[in-house]
């Protein structure tokens, strides 16, 4: 629960209400289109039982589920975010499962990202396969006024090269994290997280893919999020990972715009 709380002051100045469940990225892809009531909607409802039921406990997992017609199969995939409890996971899971059944009934290709988690489902076999086809940045407007652009570029592109690398070792599952001091009163803390079916060579290519995008629909940002369906990167001027650093003092948060990233 004192997490929670936590994380709803810092969401605060991200957004205006302070639900710990919102979707921060859903897709519904239109070219998957099925019927309610079909068998291959009853597979997806039975999937995401399984989903939710069995993700906490090792905070990722991937799942097939079909019945007597193999063409029905669907296959999905559930993850939460490396530095999550299972608690939380289990929560965010839970939300996503629920939500993605009312924002794409319609569909058999469908994602939901969460801060927390990320949950997918598709009758092609997309486990294992590297997808940056379409994506979504959240930045936020502020400039950085602290250091100059140049310089802001090379701590940022440091901070980076330094939590990538962490993030394709196999104990990491993934999940990179790191802070750099900027000035004394101002710390960059970054987080990086690919799906754990990515192989380290996939996953790589993914985050460079992400970090690209922070020099151009980001450059001499305050804030910036790159989200794809196989990874997503993240930096903030203020703590935003767990465990959180409580000797930092509050976020300074202004207005956050997105931009859509398609094929
Ligand atoms: C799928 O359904 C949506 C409306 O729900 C429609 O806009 C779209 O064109 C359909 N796609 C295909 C490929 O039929
Ligand atoms: C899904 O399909 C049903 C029945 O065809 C329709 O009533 C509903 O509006 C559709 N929902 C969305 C979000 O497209
Ligand atoms: C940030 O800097 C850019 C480029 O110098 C400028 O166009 C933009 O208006 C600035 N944004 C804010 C919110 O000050």
């Amino acid at each position: 629960m004192k997490t929670l709380i936590v994380n709803c002051l810092l969401l605060l100045a991200l957004v205006s209400s302070c639900r710990a469940a919102d979707s921060i990225w859903n897709l519904c892809n239109k070219n998957s289109n099925i019927s309610a009531g079909s068998q291959i909607s009853k597979n997806i409802d039975s999937l995401l039982a399984t989903l939710v039921s069995k993700t906490p406990s090792q905070g990722f997992i991937t799942t097939t589920f079909s019945s007597y017609n193999t063409k029905d199969t669907v296959y999905g995939l559930a993850q939460c975010r490396g530095d999550i409890s299972k608690t939380d996971c289990s929560t965010c899971i839970q939300d996503a499962a629920k939500k993605i059944r009312e924002v794409c009934p319609n569909q058999s290709d469908s994602r939901i990202l969460y801060d927390f988690c990320f949950l997918r489902y598709s009758q092609e076999k997309f486990i294992g396969k590297l997808d940056t086809s379409s994506g979504l940045i959240y930045y936020n407007v502020a400039n950085v006024t602290e250091t100059d652009p140049k310089t802001f570029d090379n701590e940022l592109g440091a901070l980076f090269d330094k939590i990538r690398p962490e993030a394709v070792l196999p104990k990491s599952q993934g999940l990179g994290k790191g802070k750099k001091k900027l000035t004394p009163f101002v710390t960059l803390n970054g987080l990086v997280q690919c799906t754990r079916d990515l192989s380290a060579l996939d996953c790589a290519q993914c985050f460079a893919t992400a970090v690209q995008s922070f020099m151009t629909a980001c450059h001499n940002k305050k804030g910036c999020r790159v989200l794809y369906s196989s990874c997503y990167v993240r930096y903030e001027f203020y703590p935003f990972y767990f465990p959180l650093d409580s000797t930092r003092t509050g976020p300074s948060v202004g207005t956050i715009s997105s931009v859509r990233l398609s094929p």
